[in-house]
């Protein structure tokens, strides 16, 4: 069981290295710097009014669509993007009880660079500033694999987790036209070997959201990540139930998701328990790690 692969003596002396550190560097950051920090001085928006999802169609993107129509009264435009015009308009039809809210749609594949600048210059010029942009649309490469070769699934679930994701918000960083983005990742970013190619992408959409939330600041962006854990959608329908057994429902992380973001957390994690989890998974060493996760989630 025990093999130097994975570095083992590096990490435990790494680890050793810093724990005192990192105890260290929180009190310091608590009491010294916390009111410093520039990308926490950057106001959330409290009353927004023009909100933007990718993957609105379904899931988690759907119940913040929901949410925001019926609990955020400032709200007057809601724009859903997702690659299916007939699952949108569902969403629509199925809410669309007030007129005053505008629902809007716009189909779109969000791995489309060009088509995305297009959508985002027509939001600018008819509905102005937005408020908050979630980038949400994502796909598991579990789902992926089902459907398509080993080949065509590794670089479909990079193109869209990732290059989706850019697309999503590089435009609007650009015409300066956003005040929040809120990026979707997962809790499968801290301990990625439980879900290969999935991990990762949500790995490196984490990182991205950390760096633009500090650099963006002095621009008065205010970026937050979103790492949630299981949440009952779509996304998760053929997954086996000890896995899912802590989740949460989506109607629930949109909730979660709302109230974090009017507190301009730098990082919305829930469910509680997984992240946890998770998190000190990713801390051991891989040899250690593996078996316990293994074991929780019944992996092959
Ligand atoms: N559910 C979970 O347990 C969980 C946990 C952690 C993180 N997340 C993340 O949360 C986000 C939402 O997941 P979910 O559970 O709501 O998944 P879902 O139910 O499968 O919904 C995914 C949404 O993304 C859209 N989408 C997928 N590929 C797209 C593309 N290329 N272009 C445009 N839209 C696209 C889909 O719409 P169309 O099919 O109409 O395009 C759909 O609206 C994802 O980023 C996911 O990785 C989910």
């Amino acid at each position: 069981m025990f093999s130097f692969d994975d570095n083992l003596p590096l990490k435990i002396i790494a680890w050793f290295l810093q724990f005192p550190f990192y105890i260290f560097w929180f009190i310091l950051k608590y009491f010294i710097n916390k009111d410093k920090n520039e990308s926490n001085i950057v106001q959330a928006p409290q009353y927004p009014k023009t909100i933007v999802v990718t993957g609105a169609s379904q899931g988690i993107g759907e119940s913040l669509v929901e949410y925001y129509y019926k609990n955020c009264p400032s709200c007057e435009v809601i724009i859903m993007i997702s690659r299916s015009t007939e699952k949108l308009e569902k969403v629509k039809n199925r809410l669309n009880s007030n007129n005053q809210r505008k629902l809007i749609i716009y189909q779109c594949d969000v791995t489309d660079s060009e088509e995305m600048k297009r959508i985002y210059l027509d939001i600018h010029r008819t509905y102005g500033q937005i408020d908050i942009l979630f980038a949400n649309a994502g796909v598991s490469f579990r789902q992926l694999s089902l459907t398509n070769t080993f080949d065509k699934a590794v670089r479909d679930v990079f193109n869209i987790n990732i290059n989706g994701v850019i697309n999503s918000i590089m435009p609007v960083i650009e015409l300066k036209n956003v005040k929040q983005i809120a990026i979707v990742s997962s809790q499968a970013a801290y301990a990625p070997f439980m879900s290969p190619f999935y991990g990762t992408t949500k790995q490196c959409v984490l990182s991205l959201g950390r760096d633009l939330r500090r650099i963006l600041a002095k621009d008065n962006i205010v970026v937050n990540v979103i790492s949630p854990g299981p949440v009952h959608t779509p996304m998760l329908d053929g997954v086996i139930a000890t896995t899912t057994k802590h989740g949460v429902s989506a109607e629930k992380a949109a909730e979660i998701i709302y109230d974090g973001l009017r507190r301009n957390q730098a990082e919305i994690v829930f469910p509680a328990v997984t992240g946890v989890f998770q998190y000190i998974l990713s801390f051991l060493p891989l040899c250690i790690a593996q078996p316990i996760a293994m074991y929780q989630f019944r992996l092959k």
